[in-house]
């Protein structure tokens, strides 16, 4: 059976990322960093910028050699240096097949022993269920919902916190 690898992006994935990104389904769940339309010279900007972070930020979400999404840490600074952002996107068609939350289980493990943090948190919208649901099945507490701070597409979005802390 085909597993999920993460592994760094590569130019030559710019191509069929752009056309997985490429999707409002993905855009309306995302900050408006994330464009739509999503194109080609958008994905090698990303692919190149993100490329330079070591240790590894961003990673393709692979499957049989694919990039059919993506998953990154970010960590923060100043006084808030313990902990880092957790951010994720998939190709639409294959949502539903517990790939994210498999991903999500790599880049946590991946953080704690990579980065010096102590939580990793992430933030989905209120109307975001299948985000919170992954969140959920992967271990993650909510800690905080703040109503209607987010405007997106003409309408106000609560911002769900929700994170893991090192065991
Ligand atoms: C959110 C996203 C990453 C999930 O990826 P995925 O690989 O489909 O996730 P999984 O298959 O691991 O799990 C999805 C879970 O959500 C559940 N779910 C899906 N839609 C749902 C809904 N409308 N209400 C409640 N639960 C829902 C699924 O049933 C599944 O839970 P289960 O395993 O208990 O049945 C994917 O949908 C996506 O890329 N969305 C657009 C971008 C995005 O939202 N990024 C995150 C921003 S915070």
């Amino acid at each position: 059976m085909s597993e999920i690898v993460l592994r760094s992006l590569q130019i030559d994935d710019a191509e069929i990322f752009a056309l997985h990104a490429n999707n409002s389904a993905i855009a309306d769940n995302m900050t408006n960093q994330f464009p739509f339309p999503y194109t080609k010279a958008h994905a090698l900007e990303f692919i190149r910028r993100l490329n330079g972070f070591k240790p590894a930020q961003v990673f393709a979400i692979d499957l049989d050699g694919e990039a059919i999404g993506a998953i990154g840490l970010h960590p923060q600074t100043d006084i808030f240096l313990k902990n880092a952002e957790l951010g994720y996107w998939l190709a639409e068609k294959y949502w539903g097949k517990g790939f994210v939350s498999i991903a999500i289980k790599k880049i946590v493990e991946y953080g704690f022993s990579s980065f010096e943090i102590d939580r990793i948190f992430a933030r989905p919208f209120g109307s975001n269920k299948a985000s919170q649901r992954v969140l959920e099945k992967t271990g993650f507490v909510l800690e905080a919902r703040l109503e209607k701070i987010i405007y997106k597409n003409n309408r106000y979005e609560d911002e769900l916190i929700y994170a893991i802390r090192r065991k």
